[in-house]
């Protein structure tokens, strides 16, 4: 079986760390969508580690990791994963496997990221500029190129026709940086990129299925930036939610056992679009000072506002969640009083729903008062020491949900994890 843990919000639940926890009982650790847009943050004793590529499940020797065909890969950051990996004597000659369908950033499309998002203005996305809608929209535009091909002797030919297209595409926007330097980098990590697993990734894991290895498929982003599901335009290019697991690594639906959804104890959002629960006062200040909410891959302060159960409840549904990871919750520890948005006003009308076009409505959340526990629980080790009013803060969202709250992360380090039981 394969079960899958994903981001329920828009981002930076904390997968990494819970992938990391999670990895101990799994064979195989893969990544199905996204690419260095992702920041997965670990710690391994005192150190700190950031993932954008590579699977969570590195820092756990005797376990697979696999980049699956829906990545879209970007050869100099995962060179520089990889030599990083190194440096903490993590050797991933024998347990990294890249899938040879999965797409290749180049440089021209970050430039065409950066070009794109800079022609629209105030209206810009606030891409992470890793390029990955071009490279996305070359795959579906049928013109991108995969690991695999560079093992073709057409690869150099095939690059260059890209190239020159992205270049009318880039003299149209007026862009005109140059970017022979990362050409350069682009080049000398292929070479890297060629000595390393490259496989038939479809096979691969229907072959570990097969012979009784368990697989945990790890989630870039969250729900709410899902291509299809999210707040669109302001989404990332892929499908982060259950069902990319199916194409993003080549396995069937019913080979999908237990959906694991992370979320944070609050919420948060980097990058532009909305967020109905966003809290712009010194509340949410404070969010982002204890939450130390500051992006892991563009260091940018990231956005923050209470839980939003509305929107949790469409990702649980989106996603079949069967189990809830709750995140951060050492987070809200000094705060006196807690406020859950339990449904929207939406131009005058109450709704539970996720509207069409969130951004152009004006939605008022709704809140439920909790109060707070002022009480630190970032040493409790087991449910029976948290607080009275922290049980009743987690029972709520877990029965609006329906879907239980199964764990609580209650600090950033490796075995701050509680099981509810
Ligand atoms: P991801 O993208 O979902 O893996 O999440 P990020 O790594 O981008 O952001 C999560 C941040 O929260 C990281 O800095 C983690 O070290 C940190 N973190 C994870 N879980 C907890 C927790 O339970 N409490 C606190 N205080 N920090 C946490
Ligand atoms: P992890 O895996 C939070 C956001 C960007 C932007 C939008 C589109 O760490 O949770 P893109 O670069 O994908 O074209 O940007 O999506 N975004 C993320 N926000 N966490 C992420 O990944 C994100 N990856 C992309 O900020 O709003
Ligand atoms: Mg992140």
């Amino acid at each position: 079986m394969v079960d899958v843990i994903l981001g329920l919000q828009w981002g930076d639940e904390g997968k990494g760390k819970i992938v990391d926890w999670f990895a101990r009982n799994y064979d195989v650790i893969a990544r199905f969508q996204g690419g260095p847009n992702a920041g997965h943050t670990l710690y391994v004793g005192d150190k700190k580690i950031v993932l954008h590529q590579i699977p969570s499940g590195v820092f756990h020797p005797e376990a697979i990791n696999l980049i699956g065909n829906g990545v879209v890969l970007d050869p100099v950051i995962l060179k520089k994963e990889c030599e990083t990996l190194n440096s903490f004597g993590v050797d991933l000659r024998n347990n990294l496997f890249i899938s040879q369908r999965a797409h290749l950033i180049i440089p021209t499309h970050r430039a065409l990221d950066k070009a794109a998002e800079l022609s629209k203005g105030n209206l810009k996305i606030g891409s992470t500029l890793k390029g990955i809608s071009p490279a996305y929209m070359d795959k579906t535009g049928r013109n991108g190129l995969r690991v695999g091909d560079l093992l073709d002797k057409n690869f150099i030919s095939a690059y260059i026709k890209l190239r020159l297209k992205h270049q009318k595409l880039l003299e149209n926007y007026a862009f005109n940086e140059d970017i022979s330097t990362w050409e350069d980098e682009f080049f000398e990590a292929l070479e890297f990129l060629k000595e390393m697993n490259i496989v038939n990734g479809e096979y691969f894991i229907n072959h570990q299925i097969q012979s009784g290895k368990k697989i945990l498929a790890e989630g870039a982003q969250g729900t709410m930036l899902d291509i299809d599901f999210g707040t669109f335009p302001y989404v990332t290019s892929s499908n982060t939610i259950s069902a990319g697991v199916c194409n993003g690594l080549g396995v069937a639906p019913q080979k999908i056992g237990d959906v694991i959804g992370v979320t944070k104890a609050y919420c948060t959002r980097v990058g532009s679009g909305p967020f109905p629960t966003e809290l712009t006062d010194e509340t949410g200040e404070k969010l982002r000072k204890l939450g130390n909410e500051f992006g892991a891959t563009t260091g940018r302060p990231r956005r923050c506002g209470w839980i939003d159960l509305v929107a949790l409840k469409f990702a649980c549904m989106i996603d079949g969640v069967t189990k809830i990871v709750m995140t951060k919750a050492d987070v809200l520890d000094s705060f006196e009083n807690l406020e859950i948005c339990t449904s929207y006003k939406l131009n005058g009308k109450e709704s539970t729903e996720i509207p069409l076009q969130m951004e152009r409505l004006n939605i008022e959340p709704i809140y439920k008062t909790f109060n707070g526990w002022n009480t630190n629980i970032s040493a409790a080790k087991s449910y029976n020491e948290l607080p009275e009013s922290m049980k009743t803060y987690v029972n709520f969202i877990g029965q609006y949900l329906g879907v239980k709250v199964q764990y609580i992360s209650n600090g950033p380090g490796r075995e701050q994890l509680i099981d509810v039981n």
